[in-house]
């Protein structure tokens, strides 16, 4: 093409193209109260919307458990290709690491994690599980499908970028760790901040809720056995009964979280087996029992650890029994999710430009655990929910439930928030480096 003819398109282009998000230039702060809108209503499209959908019903028809996701990390790296984008694989068996932007600092981090539930599906419907037993209780099916979503948007725009995004595709977030190893693999090398969604069936499709601070308790198990003296149940005085001594030692873990937690830092200590004696008239050798342990705050769980291991001993010493306790070598073991204040800032902000503030929730507390609190121990991280929730198509069940079923109007919602969120992320980076690069230069 002739030099006059290019400026004469290029003046076309320019004429036609009024809108300036679909500039050549980078995104600029002026823009970017615009950019969710825009996002929704690109990722609301029909051919995009109904691409998501064929990828989400794909992994639903197709569940794989944690650190099994061979074919669900096939699906991504075969729609990455299609989109040209650049990734790393594998991070911890079945992890993918993508990348869109200019490969340069800063970058951010957008999580979708991969992995299916050990349920039988039990919503009759075309897209139904083809694997007994296995099933997309959780959403984790949408959750991949948004973040591909998000991948398109942020790829059409990919010279507009002022610095990375990090696509994060994890395994075995459902009780497996998958984050940790993500970590290990070197998943948040020059990562500064990261992000993640998840769907809520309790929440309106439309809204999002979320909150600073602590979101979800961390958690931890424990299985302690007490050992005692098996005998003749008519000849008490003759054995050491475990089984008095652990009905006690139960009755004594109620009162860690009732007598010494602050009422106001909400904990939960809960005995959910107990297993010990097999006939009427006898006493057994020993009993095993087991649960789990929650807290929002870190020291708060790390003191009901302490104190669930001493509460066990001493308790069962009074009554001439001794106990071992495991907690699993700290395997099993979840931090809460904490999140960022200044990233909750930049999420509301988001959220309120796409959605309206009165579709910006502000989410209660949950003792239900995530593995995203991982990455928040290493850099700020932020989880937020988006709703499900829509009457006129019938209830859709609640998560980890066999009848469970995503309302895929979501679809948009999540990818276009994802999208949104990382552009303005690396916007305000941008903003806050240039200042600091000219306080920089003045102290020089
Ligand atoms: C997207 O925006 C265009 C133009 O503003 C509008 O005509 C179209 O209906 C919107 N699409 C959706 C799915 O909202
Ligand atoms: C809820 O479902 C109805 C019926 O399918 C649909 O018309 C409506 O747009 C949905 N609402 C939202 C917010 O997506």
């Amino acid at each position: 093409m002739g030099f006059s003819k290019w400026v004469f398109s290029f003046l076309i282009f320019q004429c036609i193209v009024v809108n300036f998000l679909q500039s050549e230039s980078t995104f600029t702060s002026n823009e970017v109260e615009e950019i969710p809108k825009y996002f929704l209503n690109q990722t609301q499209k029909a051919e995009v919307f109904y691409w998501m959908v064929g990828i989400r019903r794909k992994l639903h028809e197709n569940p794989e458990l944690g650190f099994e996701e061979f074919e669900t990390s096939r699906v991504i790296r075969e729609e990455l290709d299609k989109l040209g984008v650049k990734y790393k694989y594998p991070l911890a068996v079945t992890g993918v690491l993508g990348f869109i932007g200019t490969g340069e600092p800063p970058f951010v981090a957008l999580r979708a994690d991969m992995d299916a539930l050990p349920i039988e599906e039990m919503v009759e419907w075309e897209h139904k599980s083809k694997v007994p037993g296995k099933m997309h209780a959780c959403g984790h099916d949408a959750h991949v499908a948004m973040l591909l979503g998000a991948a398109r948007i942020l790829q059409e725009h990919r010279h507009k970028l002022q610095g990375t995004v990090v696509l994060l595709f994890q395994p075995g977030e459902e009780g497996y760790g998958g984050a940790k190893r993500m970590i290990e693999a070197g998943a948040l090398e020059n990562v500064e901040a990261i992000f993640a969604l998840h769907v809520n069936s309790g929440l309106p499709v439309g809204q999002v809720s979320s909150r600073p601070g602590p979101l979800l308790a961390g958690s931890g198990f424990f299985e302690a056995v007490i050992n005692g003296k098996g005998g003749h149940a008519a000849i008490p005085h003759h054995s050491v009964d475990p089984i008095l001594a652990a009905s006690n030692v139960i009755v004594s873990l109620q009162h860690i979280v009732s007598r010494e937690a602050d009422p106001l830092d909400s904990q939960v200590v809960t005995v959910g087996k107990f297993q010990g004696g097999g006939a009427f008239n006898v006493i057994p050798d020993s009993v095993t029992i087991g649960g789990t342990f929650r807290a929002l705050l870190k020291e708060s769980l790390s003191r009901l650890k302490q104190r669930i291991g001493e509460v066990i001993t001493s308790q069962a010493a009074v009554q001439r029994c001794t106990a071992t306790v495991d907690f699993f070598d700290g395997e099993n073991f979840y931090p809460p999710t904490i999140n960022d204040e200044n990233l909750h800032e930049l999420f509301s902000k988001v959220a309120t430009d796409m959605l309206g503030s009165r579709n910006v929730k502000e989410a209660k507390p949950l003792t239900g655990s995530e593995d995203f609190a991982f990455y928040q121990e290493v850099i700020p991280g932020y989880l937020f929910f988006v709703g499900l929730k829509n009457e006129t198509r019938g209830n859709t069940g609640s998560e980890h439930n066999p009848k469970f079923m995503v309302n895929e109007d979501v679809l948009p919602y999540g990818a276009s928030l994802h999208a949104s969120l990382a552009v303005r992320y690396l916007i305000e980076m941008g903003v806050k480096n240039l200042e600091q690069d000219r306080t920089h230069h003045d102290e020089l």
